[in-house]
């Protein structure tokens, strides 16, 4: 790994498929690739076909065999649970296996579509591993989502089980989840054969067997005393490990597949690679197992990589203040930390002198990775000053499932230059091109897009939906991958990522769509029309904000309108969806053809210049906007810069 980034990328772009295939060699293979790259096969080549491999033999029976049984592999810190725990690879390989055990027993096999919604436990974690360990595709749902996404999963799936726990621990209130679980099978028209729940003692769930509900705690103690050696069932390196559904421009979220082979060759070269973690040293990715973060960087690179992985359930501030993240890092001795920027806000408002942070010894600390949204400067100056660390801002998204830019500690780390990711990782040859698909000068704005093939690790297809992924992805730049993000790419090869270019925003690190949030506000039967957009928000980076056009002769008070509007988002979505601002306009901004100014809207609403466009259909509906986001205190300080 020595010899710099620059050495490396190169090697890379000098023979992409020989650095992949060396990549590999440290992995443990059933059979060997055949092709280290098939570029006949759909949709844009597979690779590392022919290979047969496991996943979870990889994460923990490889370990375990090479004598580190007796090394840590999992803590689990929970504020929220008042418990810590701790499994070396040996106990989780048990944990896992038990696991497996009650799967196979209720007739789950290879292929088969299994739905996970925990919280934050160890047997979240334990179920991914234990449908990889038998070949099954896992889907985990983030908790805070709503039974209708749930159900839109398990039928976009055809999930044959869930598995889940009683309930989630949110500060202040406990979340039950197994209502949620049976209203979305309720919902679902696929009805998964069982329910596997494990039972919380904060708030244990009425369990139905008649309906294929399962005490999943009984089971694994019933496995564990049977010993139960269940051993892992070779798949194809192309066969898919997890579908992550994620937020498109519709309600119909996207089903991202990711294969087994280039998924673990990308993850663990990207571990010593970018993030400079060795074997048996601790990492902890503040995010959650229903992210793709929480995949890759909770989940499989840190057990691919040989070293330990933290699993918290909590939140940077209020569990039970600021100071929690470094009373983590102190008692583990957490190597790196890696989260999303708007943490560091939530953190630096609680404690803005950073007095927390001296209460503990963190000097095991080595760097702070941050991603999931832009990390502003002031943030990372903040983080820089007070954790004394490397702070560094890496740019990817659910589609890619590691970093496509990244200043990358382990292979050396290049001058910082702050708003930016720093530069494209090897696998990655970005280009900036215009809307005609054209490139642009360095330094200027354009959509960012990645030549083909993607690399290893990225995702093969949507699920079941290959002409989708071709439309979404592929169609409109040929031969790049549109990652609908706009940004630059500057004189010195860094790159800026700036905004998205489709209708996705960013609260508090999640990704949602601001196109599925309208079409909930649409079910309202008070509702005529309505468009929602993404505000700036000094802590969650960006909130929803609905406008609302209410129908003829609709004579309520719009402030229980508004109530009902959030209650609905909540109910259809969930509560991460955190729709606080609804307001009362009697037209929308529209083109003379029909199409919304959602784009204008935003700059109004966060006081960026704006130009009034040139086929806008009634100019003076935009100074009507202007006004009433002025009067609900949302816009700063918009204006008009440029006449027609
Ligand atoms: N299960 C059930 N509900 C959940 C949930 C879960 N797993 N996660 C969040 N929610 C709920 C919250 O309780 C909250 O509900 P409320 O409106 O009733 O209070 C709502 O969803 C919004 O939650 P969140 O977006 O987390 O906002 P917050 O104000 O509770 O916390 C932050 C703000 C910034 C502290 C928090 O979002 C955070 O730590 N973000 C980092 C996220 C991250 O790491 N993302 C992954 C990318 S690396
Ligand atoms: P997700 O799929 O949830 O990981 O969200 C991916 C999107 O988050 C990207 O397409 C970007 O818009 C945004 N994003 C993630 N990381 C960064 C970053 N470091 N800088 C800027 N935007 C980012």
């Amino acid at each position: 790994m020595s010899g710099g980034y620059e050495k490396c990328y190169r090697r890379w772009e000098d023979d992409p498929e020989a650095f992949w295939e060396e990549a590999a060699q440290h992995l443990h293979w059933y059979r060997k690739p055949t092709r280290i790259f098939d570029a006949d096969a759909a949709v844009y080549g597979r690779w590392f076909a022919g290979g047969e491999t496991n996943t979870c033999y990889n994460c923990i029976d490889r370990h375990v065999e090479a004598g580190r049984g007796d090394e840590l592999a999992i803590v689990h810190d929970s504020p929220l649970g008042h418990g810590k725990q701790r499994f070396t690879y040996r106990e989780t390989l048990t944990e896992v296996m038990a696991m497996a055990a009650v799967l196979i027993d209720h007739g789950i096999e290879k292929g088969d579509r299994v739905i996970i919604y925990m919280p934050m436990i160890p047997q979240a974690v334990f179920a991914m591993l234990a449908c990889a360990r038998i070949g099954a595709v896992h889907s985990v749902v983030f908790g805070g989502f709503a039974a209708h996404e749930l159900a839109t999963r398990i039928d976009d799936c055809q999930a044959r089980a869930i598995i889940g726990a009683s309930c989630g621990l949110e500060p202040g209130r406990i979340v039950p989840y197994k209502p949620l679980i049976d209203h979305a099978i309720d919902l679902a028209d696929t009805k998964p054969a069982y329910s596997f729940i494990l039972q919380r003692e904060q708030m244990p769930a009425t369990l139905n067997a008649t309906f294929g509900d399962v005490d999943l705690g009984a089971a694994l103690d019933q496995q564990r005393a049977q010993a139960t050696i269940v051993d892992c069932v070779p798949v194809a390196a192309t066969d898919p490990l997890y579908i992550l559904y994620t937020s498109g421009t519709t309600g119909q979220p996207k089903g991202v597949v990711r294969d087994n082979g280039g998924h673990m060759v990308a993850l663990t070269w990207s571990m010593q690679a970018i993030y400079g973690i060795r074997p048996g040293e601790l990492f902890w990715a503040a995010s959650d197992i229903g992210w793709v973060v929480g995949h890759s960087y909770i989940v499989y690179a840190p057990l691919l990589a040989g070293s330990a992985t933290l699993i918290f359930e909590g939140k940077p501030v209020g569990t039970p203040n600021a100071g929690t993240f470094w009373r983590v890092i102190a008692e583990h001795g957490v190597k790196a930390l890696f989260t999303a920027p708007t943490a560091f806000r939530a953190i630096r408002k609680e404690d803005p002198n950073g007095d927390h942070v001296g209460e503990h010894d963190i000097s095991s600390l080595q760097a702070l990775f941050l991603a999931g949204e832009r990390a502003d400067p002031e943030t990372i100056r903040w983080a820089e000053t007070h954790l004394n660390v490397p702070v560094i801002d890496h740019w990817w998204q659910t589609e890619t499932g590691w970093a496509i830019a990244a200043n990358p500690l382990g292979l050396g780390l290049l001058p910082q230059k702050y708003g930016s990711p720093t530069v494209p990782m090897p696998g990655y040859r970005l280009a900036i091109l215009d809307d005609a698909g054209h490139p642009v000068a360095p330094g200027t704005l354009g959509n960012i897009v990645i030549r083909l093939p993607l690399p290893p690790g990225c995702l093969t297809t949507f699920w079941n939906a290959d002409q989708r992924f071709r439309q979404a992805c592929l169609d409109e730049f040929p031969g790049y991958y549109k990652t609908a993000d706009a940004g630059i790419i500057d004189e010195d090869g860094y790159v800026h990522v700036m905004a998205r270019t489709d209708d996705i925003i960013n609260c508090a690190g999640h990704r949602l769509s601001t196109g599925a949030m309208e079409e909930v506000c649409a079910m309202h039967p008070d509702v005529a029309e309505c468009a929602v957009i993404g505000i700036a928000d000094p802590i969650k980076g960006q909130i929803p904000c609905s406008f609302l056009v209410l129908k003829n002769r609709v004579d309520r008070d719009f402030g229980d309108i508004r109530r009902e509007i959030m209650q609905l988002v909540r109910d259809e979505i969930g509560a991460v969806a955190a729709l606080k601002t609804v307001v009362e306009v009697q037209r929308l901004p529209k083109t003379r053809s029909g199409k919304i100014l959602r784009g204008t809207m935003q700059k109004i609403a966060d006081g960026l210049p704006w130009t009034m466009p040139a086929t806008i259909d009634d100019p003076a509906i935009l100074t009507e906007i202007t006004d009433l986001l002025a009067a609900h205190g949302i816009s700063p300080s918009g204006k008009s810069v440029a006449g027609f």
